[in-house]
């Protein structure tokens, strides 16, 4: 089995994770939720997990907040710092976490641009500075578009909203444990993460990590463990951000596979699965009929996004599947990128890369996409 398709979940999870995943299971009572051993241990538990991400992501214990994943994390930012008469900024690189969640206030009144690709397929910032109004808000986007892998160079738009005081909401889903994310070098922000990416965590995990002094409000209510009688959650971030029981299995996953991350390093990991993408990408290249998507010029994570001649990319996956080469292809919840990429009929292969995948499944894949691209598109 050759899996490229970690953008989409990390498949081989460290024994770490999976150990602590089960030790939890028959350990922990409801954190939060009594003044027993089991429940304190949970309790613990999550603590322990929260100062872990706070230092991955270089600030406190007290600035994080867990989630089920990065969707829930992205809703919850961006309606508790927008109401309906702002103005918001986003990207055409957006996936549908973000975009939906904006469609909707927009539908209610707010205001809201989008910044396109300049020539060089970055984006465009000297537009985004042009977009700004009276009214803005929030900028809201992406680290690292989910189709081509292409970075955004997030402290300079840090520094445009420093400059004018707005909130810098960022979808760190790709980006998180392949690339530094430093909050505090971002001014008034909040980081939405997922921890079943390139955290190596379980599967519904996730959060957010505040930054700067702008107040958010909770938009989920429910029991909080604490407070009984009030009407109201509290507003404390993070508490008040994760009404309901934890998910304190899967948050004691998360944590291993930072810890995994931590112990290997993440730099390295992330350069060999760099040094794979762009061998493939590489050699892709040069086969007749490929087409390959993005700037490779401009920093990006190890993502390499592919059309055959004019087959349907979704056919692409299915035929790689035969060999047993698991890629996604199809659209990417990521419409606007789909437009500006002319790929919004074919959609594209994506083929993404983890520090697990050897050069030898990178060059079976090559040899693969050559035959696919030779026998059924012609010469
Ligand atoms: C760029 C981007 N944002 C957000 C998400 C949503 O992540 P999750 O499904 O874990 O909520 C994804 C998932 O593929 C993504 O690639």
């Amino acid at each position: 089995l050759i899996y490229f398709d970690s953008a989409s979940t990390s498949l081989h999870k460290p024994d770490i994770v999976i150990q602590t995943v089960a030790k939890a299971m028959t350990e922990l009572g409801n954190s939060g939720r009594g003044g027993h051993a089991p429940a304190m241990s949970a309790t613990r538990t999550i603590y322990n997990a929260r100062e872990r991400l706070a230092t991955f992501f270089g600030t406190q214990a007290n600035q994080v907040a867990f989630t089920h994943n990065a969707t829930i994390a992205l809703n919850i930012a961006i309606f508790s710092s927008l109401t309906t008469n702002d103005h918001a900024i986003t990207t055409v690189l957006e996936h549908n976490s973000v975009l939906r969640p904006l469609y909707h206030l927009q539908s209610h009144g707010l205001s809201l641009d989008f910044v396109g690709l300049a020539t060089d397929g970055d984006i465009d910032y000297d537009a985004l500075e042009k977009l700004l109004k009276k009214n803005t808000k929030c900028i809201v986007i992406t680290h690292c578009s989910n189709v081509t892998g292409q970075l955004i160079d997030l402290e300079r738009v840090a520094q445009i909203c420093k400059k004018k005081g707005l909130v810098l909401i960022v979808d760190a889903a790709q980006s998180a444990g392949l690339f530094e994310v430093d909050v505090k070098k971002l001014g008034d922000a909040i980081v939405c993460f997922t921890g079943h990416k390139g955290l190596l965590g379980p599967q519904g995990t996730g959060g957010l990590v505040k930054n700067g002094y702008s107040p958010i409000t909770p938009t989920f209510f429910g029991g909080t463990g604490s407070d009984s009688f009030s009407h109201y959650n509290s507003g404390i971030f993070p508490e008040s951000f994760e009404p309901g029981t934890a998910n304190a299995h899967g948050v004691a996953g998360l944590a291993a596979g930072v810890e995994y991350i931590n112990q290997i390093g993440m730099k390295k990991m992330t350069s060999n699965s760099l040094r794979l993408a762009m061998f493939f990408e590489d050699e892709i290249r040069r086969i007749k009929n490929v087409e390959i998507y993005g700037n490779p010029q401009l920093p990006k994570a190890p993502i390499v996004s592919i059309n055959i001649g004019d087959l349907d990319s979704a056919e692409v996956g299915a035929m790689l599947s035969e060999y047993e080469i698991y890629v996604r292809g199809g659209f990417h919840c990521a419409p606007l990128i789909h437009h500006a990429l002319g790929t919004q009929k074919q959609g594209a292969a994506r083929f993404s890369f983890s520090s697990n995948n050897t050069m030898e499944q990178v060059k079976i894949a090559i040899e693969v996409v050559n035959k696919i691209a030779r026998e059924h598109v012609g010469s």
